[in-house]
């Protein structure tokens, strides 16, 4: 919305939502997010057309385009828990818009949805019939965590779906005009309504699908000696395969891929078609085994047991540029070393604060904190990379080392380490799909 109101100045945009602290956070000089960029572009636009409020009926009265962006979790009760996405607050949001409208209004589901709930938007807002017109648009976000200014100024493209009615054809071009301030018209996709959320899903299933692909791959690569780097660059180089996404890992994470694919999952099954669904499984299944392989193979270097042991994670963020730790292979990693009686000391330029709150109900005094990484380091038996900052490539890892327990050890879950100065400072350097660097 940011980004709209920065590109629109002739647009008013108001973001609101039913939580105090969140909308008191994006009016103050501290925003709720880190991601690069944003707080220059909030800064700029805040109070001349970009507005942050809890007043949503107000909100809903006074706009002409809605973009209903609230949140889609994996469904924990009931019919479909842990795999349906649970969709009771796109429900109560469409009964509040169709509540407090007093004119006709486009109706725009950036949320990530399971494919057809535009229906389910659509009876809901139609049931009362106040004589107020709603239409419905798909309009998927495609940007990712730490790249989303780039994305959002540059996107590959933007889609836009609508149905196929004259009304429907309306609403969508008002949209595309929205967009074509800054994006050129050749990338702004119009498609049907059921097309653009099935898009969205599948874009992400077949992200996430690479990820997999690369780690099972990786798993193969630590029996035979050969390299994943090389592995994936050769086979990116293939020009209908492409480099991008093959960079294999301690696992995906991230607020979507999961999430997304168990929807997409959950979908294949309702509508019986269960060899599908077993396809799109096998993409998560195959990130469980990638991080339980990486306990095991730290488990196995380190003498068999972790007890009593300290490690030091670096990184908690789920990916580099973010403070975002949802669904982060660190929790999972962390978890497991604490279950193996290790102490933890967790590191991360941006994700301290979002990883106490992701230990806080496990956190038996086991875990500290530490925002310093030599600091965080010292006297630790371990050392295990769990997101790719650029920054921990330039540490200083003879200084590291001298001040952690011998043997020492990297566990680089990114491969983003230089192995081998890492293996000559003295370290025992295990890294994903390479053979290992050990002194005996
Ligand atoms: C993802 C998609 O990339 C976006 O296009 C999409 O809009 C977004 O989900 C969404 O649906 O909201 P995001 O989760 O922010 O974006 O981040 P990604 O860059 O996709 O990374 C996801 C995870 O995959 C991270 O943990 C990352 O470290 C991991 N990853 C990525 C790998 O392990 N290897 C790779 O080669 C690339």
């Amino acid at each position: 919305m940011a980004m709209i109101a920065y590109k629109c100045p002739q647009c008013r945009v108001t973001v609101v939502d039913i939580n105090e602290d969140k909308i008191a956070a994006w009016n103050s000089q501290v925003l709720p997010i880190y991601e690069p960029g944003l707080d220059e572009i909030v800064r700029k636009i805040r109070g001349k057309n970009l507005f942050f409020s809890t007043d949503i009926e107000k909100g809903i009265r006074e706009n002409d385009i809605i973009f209903v962006s609230v949140n889609t979790p994996t469904k924990t009760f009931g019919v479909g828990a842990g795999m349906a996405a649970d969709l009771q607050y796109i429900e109560k949001t469409a009964r509040q818009i169709r509540k407090f409208s007093q004119s006709s209004k486009i109706i725009v589901e950036k949320s990530t949805l399971p494919v057809r709930t535009a229906e389910t938007i659509e009876r809901i807002l139609n049931a009362a019939n106040k004589g107020v017109r709603f239409d419905i648009l798909s309009n998927p976000e495609f940007l990712a965590e730490g790249t989303a200014i780039r994305d959002l100024e540059n996107p590959d493209r933007v889609l836009i779906g609508s149905r196929e009615t004259q009304s429907g054809l309306k609403a969508r071009k008002a949209l595309v005009e929205l967009y074509a301030q800054w994006v050129p018209k050749e990338r702004i996709v119009a498609s049907n309504i059921w097309s653009s959320e099935l898009a969205k899903l599948v874009s992400n299933a077949f992200l996430a699908q690479r990820i997999s692909s690369i780690n099972a791959v990786s798993a193969l690569c630590e029996k035979t000696e050969a390299d994943i780097k090389e592995v994936s660059r050769i086979v990116g180089m293939d020009s209908r395969i492409g480099p991008k996404f093959l960079n294999a890992g301690i696992g995906f994470g991230g607020s979507c891929f999961k999430k997304d694919i168990l929807n997409l999952v959950y979908l294949c099954q309702y509508y019986g078609l269960e060899e599908v669904a077993d396809y799109w499984e096998a993409v998560i299944k195959i990130n469980e085994y990638q991080q339980n392989r990486f306990i095991r193979n730290m488990i196995g270097a380190m003498f068999n047991t972790l007890a009593g042991k300290r490690i030091c994670i670096f990184g908690f963020a789920f990916k580099a540029d973010t403070g975002d730790t949802r669904e982060s292979p660190a929790i999972y990693i962390a978890k497991w070393l604490l279950e193996e009686n290790a102490a933890v000391v967790i590191t991360d330029p941006k994700a301290l604060k979002n990883a106490k709150l992701d230990l806080a109900e496990i956190d038996g005094g086991n875990i500290l904190f530490i925002e310093d990484h030599y600091k965080a380091a010292k006297g630790c038996h371990a050392i295990a990379v769990m997101t790719d900052w650029s920054s921990y490539q330039k540490l200083d890892y003879q200084k590291i080392y001298k001040s952690m327990e011998k043997p020492a050890f990297i566990f680089d879950g990114r491969n983003i380490l230089d192995h081998k100065r890492c293996f000559e400072i003295g370290f025992n350097v295990y890294s994903i799909g390479k053979p290992p660097m050990v002194h005996f």
